[in-house]
């Protein structure tokens, strides 16, 4: 803090490692949500954290959501352009653990899970807290994944207690599942960091 003639000059230092700090902040109270879609007669699901509110007109709902290009799910949501997005109970973590560790490629994700389809074709799984149907408006790149913007068509709530989020999972899952899902993501961010700059600019083709 320094003092001018006329001004009370204020200073402060800025770091990188408080930017991703703060960033960090949207990751904790995120819901944690399994996502659905169907493509040409197969279906696929993943966790994602990454779902955010993008209307402030109540009666056109609108998300963002974002889903890393590594997945399998990214492909069926690209090109099929809907996807249902489920919250879980704050304690579905074997759901978590089906839907978010293991890769739609290798085995059958909805082997052991009671769903039926919703009226979009993709899967809605039952027993979760509550669950939208989605179709895909528009799109952007982001390198390693890409922000969907999706119009919300139709939902239902089915449990009157409270979602999961992030914070959830990390202070309530078995620490076994936490360290196994840590070095997953650790797997997902050597994907990542290569093509993360990438950003193509190219508009999104509906
Ligand atoms: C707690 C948790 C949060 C996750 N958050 C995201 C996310 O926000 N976006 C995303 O694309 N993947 C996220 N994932 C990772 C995918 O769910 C995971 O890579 C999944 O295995 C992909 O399956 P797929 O290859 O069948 O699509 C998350 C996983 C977990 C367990």
């Amino acid at each position: 803090m320094a003092l001018t003639e006329n001004f009370l000059i204020i200073t402060f230092t800025m770091s990188s490692a408080e930017g991703s700090a703060i960033a960090g902040i949207f990751w904790s109270y995120s819901p944690v949500v399994v996502i659905t879609s169907e493509l040409e007669g197969k279906i696929n699901g993943q966790v994602a954290v990454t779902v955010v509110t993008s209307s402030i007109v109540g009666s056109v709902p609108r998300l963002i959501v974002g889903i890393w290009k590594g997945n399998y799910t990214h492909s069926f949501i690209y090109n099929s352009k809907k996807l249902n997005i489920h919250l879980l109970k704050n304690d579905q973590f074997d759901l978590v653990k089906n839907f978010g560790f293991y890769t739609g490629r290798e085995r059958d994700k909805f082997d052991n899970i009671s769903f039926k389809p919703g009226s979009n074709g993709c899967p809605v799984i039952d027993g979760v807290h509550s669950y939208m149907e989605c179709e895909v408006l528009n799109a952007m790149d982001g390198g390693d994944m890409t922000p969907f913007l999706v119009k919300v068509s139709e939902g239902k709530v089915f449990d009157s207690g409270s979602w999961m989020t992030l914070s959830d999972f990390y202070n309530y899952a078995p620490p076994d599942w936490i360290a196994e899902y840590d070095q997953k993501l650790s797997k997902s961010i050597q994907f990542s960091m290569p093509i993360i700059h990438n950003i193509n600019y190219e508009p999104f083709k509906t």
